[in-house]
């Protein structure tokens, strides 16, 4: 069995297996010669029940196609699905319910509420959607991320990885059918880091969920399924099985490009949690090396006349 984790190809058709997708996503933010493209035509199929990972330079817009795909943020032309639900042209208050009922984000700052402490932090979506959680699963949840000696202190009295922990809990306590995490590991240390991968992976295996996640992490991306890459606010390459090693070697060649909007990123990707799973191959059963199968709109890969330290 080898069904695509997601792909880009447009035009296809099993809408139960996908549980987002993109036709013709594109973002332009201001206007006139200070416009810029973060999301250029993107087509896209999340699978549900999958683990995606998104990975691509800085400022690529790999945000950007999150909050889209998440339905936080208007899009400037395309269509955006959720499931078979068209979230594109939604009237603010039923794509509200939509986002609380279905969709738990875990954003690259932590948003946390700064007045309430962890636990209510963590439960707060519930409580705004007058539901109740499940206990077991919030204990699962608490007890996985460590979180358990630090339920009643606020915000400002935790480290940022124990701020990112109780983020990733609030998106996770719901036990949301899709998971966004926009760089979730890129405040922990490895052994927290390697915690909440595996949390997400096994949110995915065990409970069915879908989970996408940017990082620059290839250690981290070796975890997913899938790895998107996008450059220039398009996808131009996907990785199904992917191990560290091959993302990296593919993050490389992203180094070398010089992007029209100064998307290039210098030689600091992957230096988080650059370490496969405890596994080895970590998630992928039949151990299989990274595959890789490239696009036609690949990125070109000219060199750079000049690096971009400016990034990030
Ligand atoms: N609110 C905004 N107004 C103007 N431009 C924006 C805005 N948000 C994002 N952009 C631009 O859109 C592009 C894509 O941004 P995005 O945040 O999606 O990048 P990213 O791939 O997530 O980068 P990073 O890895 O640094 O988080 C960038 O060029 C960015 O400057
Ligand atoms: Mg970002």
């Amino acid at each position: 069995m080898s069904t695509p984790a997601a792909t880009h190809a447009p035009g296809r058709t099993d809408a139960d297996g996908v549980a987002a997708r993109a036709r013709g996503l594109t973002k332009a933010y201001g206007s006139g010669e200070t416009t810029v493209l973060a999301l250029d035509s993107v087509d896209v199929d999340i699978a549900r029940g999958r683990f995606t990972a998104v990975m691509g330079p800085s400022g690529s817009g790999k945000s950007t196609l999150m909050h889209c795909l998440a339905g936080l943020d208007t899009v400037s032309a395309g269509q955006v699905w959720l499931g078979d639900t068209e979230i594109t042209g939604l009237k603010e208050r039923e794509l509200t319910r939509l986002r609380r009922d279905r969709i738990g984000f875990m954003f690259q700052s932590f948003n946390l509420i700064p007045t309430l402490n962890a636990a209510e932090n963590i439960t707060l979506p519930m409580d705004i959607a007058g539901k109740k959680p499940d206990a077991e699963w919030l204990e699962r949840v608490i007890e996985t991320l460590g979180l358990r000696d630090r339920l009643k202190h606020r915000p400002s009295q935790l480290s940022g990885g124990q701020q990112q922990r109780v983020a990733c809990a609030r998106a996770l306590a719901s036990r949301p059918e899709l998971i966004f995490a926009d760089e979730p590991t890129g405040n922990l240390d490895s052994r927290a880091g390697l915690e909440v991968l595996g949390f997400l992976r096994e949110a995915v295996d065990e409970l069915g969920q879908t989970v996408v996640m940017v990082t620059h992490d290839p250690g981290a991306a070796a975890h997913s399924d899938l790895v998107l890459f996008l450059a220039d606010g398009r996808i131009v390459d996907e990785m199904a099985r992917p191990t560290a090693d091959a993302v990296l070697e593919r993050m490389k060649r992203f180094d070398t490009i010089r992007t029209p909007h100064g998307g290039g990123e210098g030689p600091s990707v992957g230096l988080g949690l650059n370490v496969p799973g405890p596994d080895g191959a970590t998630a992928h059963p039949d151990g299989s090396g990274g595959k890789e199968k490239r696009t036609e709109n690949r990125t070109p890969t000219e060199p750079s006349s000049a690096p971009s330290p400016d990034q990030d």
